[in-house]
């Protein structure tokens, strides 16, 4: 089965398999203007942290060949990138995307692609990376066989350039035949969990139950999970890690009910300065987003919607946090910068 691809370069544009009408059209929208791509991330046509990076990359060739277009000075060109660079707050990918090709401007646009590309195939293999070290670690740290696993929000190929994090981490379980079901959280208020997690799962055959939010904590402190995993925007240096909204509660009924909360990135997830989960800036969304869905209101008229689209799960209630790189357990003797730097001790 081909791999799914969410973000490609085709014919001098950003071409993306547009999200919010998964999973009943597959539908690619091209992105040729600084405007298209600032509107498709805003909108989450594509979305998931690596994803973004990936689109952070090529949104600078998309700048550049409007620039050449439209006859934009040096200055001009710079703001029009840091727009893109600056289309959404949380994901720490999107600006790393931005930074890691920006020197490449002066090389012209075939060298940005060029290095774009580069990332592209550096996430992919992360991805597989990470997936094996997970499923490692779980396989090591949880009795009972078939693993019953809930994950939260969408990691999979949708949310990166190809295989997936959290998701990468269930899929090379299954492979492995340890899997008997995944609870896919829904994942309010857009849904990533119930329309693209349940989407991908069934795509691959695994074994797969949508539950509300509001079950989740239930479900684990019932002891039918053995593990949750789930994937990452940003991961602060002391190992606080901001994900979808709705996280941290999974990683408390966690704790409480003494089973591994672990959290699956690609190392470009990490950042390493900023010193905490609080200093992490959380996107706060339309608030009509929890107040209506495809634009009909089920709130009373008037209601305002509170809507932060992610949380911070701190490092305390974190068991693991896998990187291609290494596999740190927060409180253990292997710092954060090891999910960055690979384990030297
Ligand atoms: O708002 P989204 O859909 O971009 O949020 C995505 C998540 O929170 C993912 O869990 C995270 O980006 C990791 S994707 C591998």
């Amino acid at each position: 089965m081909a791999e799914i691809e969410a973000v490609a370069w085709r014919d001098d544009a950003l071409v993306l398999l547009d999200q919010t009408r998964l999973p009943g059209d597959e539908v690619h929208l091209a992105c040729r203007s600084v405007d298209d791509v600032v509107d498709a991330v805003r909108r989450l046509v594509v979305r998931g942290a690596p994803a973004l990076g990936a689109v952070g990359a090529y949104g600078v060739a998309v700048a550049m060949l409007q620039a050449g277009r439209e006859g934009w000075t040096a200055g001009r060109l710079s703001a029009e990138v840091d727009r893109v660079r600056d289309a959404r707050p949380t994901a720490v990918n999107l600006a790393w995307g931005v930074d890691r090709v920006r020197p490449f401007i002066a090389g012209g646009v075939s060298a940005v692609i060029a290095e774009a590309t580069t990332l592209v195939a550096e996430d992919t293999a992360a991805n597989r990376a990470l997936s094996r070290r997970g499923a490692d670690w779980i396989e090591a740290h949880c009795v009972r066989r078939p693993l019953r696993v809930l994950t939260h929000c969408n990691t999979g190929a949708l949310a990166t350039t190809g295989w997936g994090t959290a998701f990468g981490i269930i899929r090379e379980l299954f492979d492995r035949g340890e899997i008997e079901r995944v609870y896919a959280d829904e994942t309010r208020p857009l849904l990533q969990g119930a329309r693209l997690t349940a989407w991908e799962c069934a795509r691959h055959g695994i074994p797969y139950v949508v539950q509300a939010d509001g079950a989740a904590a239930s479900t684990i402190l019932r002891g039918l999970v053995d593990v949750a995993v789930i994937g990452a925007d940003r991961i602060a240096r002391n190992g606080d890690t901001a994900n979808k909204i709705g996280s941290v509660g999974v990683a408390l009924a966690c704790h409480a009910a003494g089973i591994p909360f672990v959290v699956a990135a690609p190392s470009s997830t990490v950042d390493l300065s900023t010193a905490t989960g609080a200093d992490i800036e959380i996107e706060l969304r339309d608030g009509a987003e929890v107040t209506a869905w495809s634009g009909v209101a089920y709130a009373p008229e008037g209601a305002q919607g509170f809507n932060p689209a992610f949380d911070v799960t701190p490092a305390a209630y974190i068991s693991a946090v896998v990187t291609e790189r290494a596999v740190v357990e927060p409180g253990g003797h292997v710092s954060v910068e090891a999910l960055v730097k690979g384990e030297t001790s």
